[in-house]
């Protein structure tokens, strides 16, 4: 008889081994106890690990076996049926290359995480971020965002990922100030109406970013000082005026570049940053701070007001370290993808250019998205007929009704009970 241990020779160092041990000395017990087969027709036993599954394949000695046909039986008084009862778990045959019994150990805590996921587009109210392991996708709330600290080595996508963050905070009518030292992340925002300041290029823009953002607190400030019982956020201060405050999302790209030449931690620059950081929330200020590494001293006194942290690939477990308190982010392979002390592991949506494009503030549409509801209003009184959709955009039946999903699941369009339940454009 093959020795039981035989287990331990192939699945050695395995986090799941024991498990696998165990079910092992299951299979052998069964195949010894039935008349038709015998515990040493396995020859050894081998643990596999892919992406979704934990699988252990008993091996059979085939070529030594009298009669394979016990082994390869189905049905009700099989070996394969009674191993699946027994040990309460999946159990397939497998003879591609000679006969295994292959035994589900467990899910796989790997499975698949895309390389390259498309950003979906802007859904009012919710931060899109990416992907998850098993494709679930990450959304979060602006409130619960906090601030935000982002790390990643060069082409790692922290400018792609800034991106996608600030062009979902220009579709919620936030106020933006953005710097960005080295002009290849924000070129596109250069004529937002939006800016409180023009996009930052040069160090002395940049110091004036950070004044703009702590005036901006100081004048919020005096607002919610108006108010008898000082509101604890915006979202209270809002609901109890008529004028409400916008979010303000303030961006600093290359920042500890930024700091080392502004006269380091204890300059002007970074200590206005840490004023933000420290005061910005209740007022609905998002500060999002960017950069290949981040010196221990920058980023101390910011890093636990910095309540949401991703690090993208970079190049030492200590980044990694002073990110997100834990290594990990070193090990990263593909650009887009980050490790984040809230999620886990993430892949970040990736922003076509068609994603740049300038929305309406506050109905989130494009300016061809606007031409096509005139042209809906004009022929059809706003019904979104799906013979109107195909002729005016020339598509086919399928991609016009996955665009009155998307009108639908933004709010630009609704279902109208009395119009016999025809999709109509909204408001
Ligand atoms: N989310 C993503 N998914 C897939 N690919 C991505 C993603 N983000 C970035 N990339 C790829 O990586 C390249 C570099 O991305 P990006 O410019 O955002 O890097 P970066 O971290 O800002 O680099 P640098 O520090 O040099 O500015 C992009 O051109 C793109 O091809
Ligand atoms: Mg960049």
């Amino acid at each position: 008889m093959i020795p039981e241990k035989t287990v331990g020779l192939h699945a050695k160092k395995h986090r799941l081994e024991h498990s696998a041990q165990h079910i092992a000395k299951g299979v052998l017990a069964i195949m010894r106890n039935r008349t038709d087969t015998e515990a040493n027709a396995v020859e050894k036993w081998v643990l596999v690990e892919n992406e979704f599954l934990i699988v252990l394949f008993a091996v059979l000695d085939d070529a030594n076996l009298p009669n394979l046909a016990p082994y390869l039986a189905t049905g009700k008084n099989s070996l394969i049926y009674h191993l699946q009862t027994v040990l309460q778990r999946p159990v397939v045959l497998s003879n591609h290359s000679g006969v295994r019994v292959a035994v589900l150990v467990s899910r796989s805590e790997k499975s698949h995480l895309s390389k390259n996921v498309a950003f979906p587009g802007w859904r009012k109210g919710i931060l899109q971020i990416g992907v998850r392991p098993g494709e679930k996708p990450l959304n979060t709330r602006w409130e619960k965002l906090g601030h935000l600290l982002i790390a990643g080595m060069t082409q790692a996508g922290k400018s792609n990922f800034l991106r996608s963050i600030t062009i979902q905070a220009r579709s919620e009518g936030f106020k933006l100030l953005l710097a960005d030292p080295d002009g290849r992340t924000f070129s596109f925002m250069e004529d937002a109406s939006q800016l409180l300041a023009p996009v930052a290029n040069t160090l002395e823009s940049c110091e004036n970013i950070v004044e703009a953002a702590l005036q901006e607190i100081i004048r919020r400030t005096d607002c919610f000082n108006l108010l008898a019982n000082k509101p604890d956020n915006i979202d209270e201060y809002n609901a109890r005026t008529k004028e409400e405050l916008p979010r303000l999302l303030v961006v600093l790209d290359e920042f500890n570049g930024t700091v080392m030449a502004t006269g380091g931690a204890r300059g002007d620059f970074a200590q206005k940053t840490t004023q933000i950081a420290w005061r910005g929330a209740k007022f609905g200020v998002h500060l999002v701070l960017a950069g290949q590494d981040f010196a221990k001293d920058i980023v101390g006194p910011v890093r636990e007001q910095m309540s949401t942290r991703f690090c993208f690939q970079v190049s030492n477990a200590s980044t990694s370290k002073v990110v997100l308190g834990k290594s990990g982010a070193e090990k990263i392979k593909h650009p887009g993808r980050a490790l984040s002390n809230r999620w886990g592991m993430v892949q970040t949506y990736l922003v076509s250019k068609a994603n740049l494009i300038q929305r309406d503030p506050v109905s989130g549409m494009t300016s061809n998205e606007k031409r096509l509801a005139v042209h809906l209003k004009e022929q059809a009184n706003g019904q979104m007929k799906l013979s109107l959709l195909q002729d005016y955009l020339k598509v086919g039946e399928r991609q016009a009704r996955r665009l009155r999903a998307d009108w639908l699941s933004r709010g630009l369009a609704e279902k109208v009970p009395h119009q016999n339940n025809g999709i109509y454009l909204a408001g």
